[in-house]
């Protein structure tokens, strides 16, 4: 991919844990992080799934921050976090605080469209909005 696509920026996606015994953990996953690094991939992004019954998950808000985090620690390469970061608030808060370098956002853009904006508002950003949309702003 980075061969193809020299100048585009390249993210790749990681089920960061299986949560179980026996599986893939994070620590496997900081070193596959490295060498997707190495290979020329701008950002990683630490999700998780669902591969086992006997997996243990605690979905919440921004469950999975904790597995971003340590990716970042120990290799210092951009990462995004994902998973149940629907608050504008908790978003600022993981990158101010270092936890991550962005945040991905999924069905809160399913919920409202205008997530973005709004989360402007909530956050007091002072932010042009698009000319359209200047009296809803
Ligand atoms: C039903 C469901 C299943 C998902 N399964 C996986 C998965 O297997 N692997 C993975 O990396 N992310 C998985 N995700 C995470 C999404 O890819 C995406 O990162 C996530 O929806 C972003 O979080 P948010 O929608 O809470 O903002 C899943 C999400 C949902 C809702």
């Amino acid at each position: 991919m980075r061969a193809a696509a020299p100048d585009a920026a390249v993210f790749v996606r990681f089920s960061g844990t299986d949560a179980a015994d026996g599986g893939w953990d994070i620590d496997d996953t900081v070193r596959a992080a490295e060498r997707v690094a190495a290979a020329g991939a701008d950002l990683v992004d630490i999700s998780s799934g669902g591969l086992v019954p006997h997996q243990s998950i605690q979905p919440g808000p921004g469950y999975q921050v904790p597995l971003a985090e340590k990716v970042r620690r120990e290799t210092g390469i951009l990462v995004a976090a994902v998973g149940m970061i629907d608050d504008a608030h908790l978003a600022e808060s993981v990158v101010a605080e270092g936890r991550a370098d962005a945040v991905l956002s999924a069905r809160e853009w399913l919920r409202d469209p205008h997530y973005a904006l709004r989360a402007a508002v909530e956050l007091g950003a002072d932010l042009p909005a698009p000319a359209q949309y200047l009296r809803a702003y």
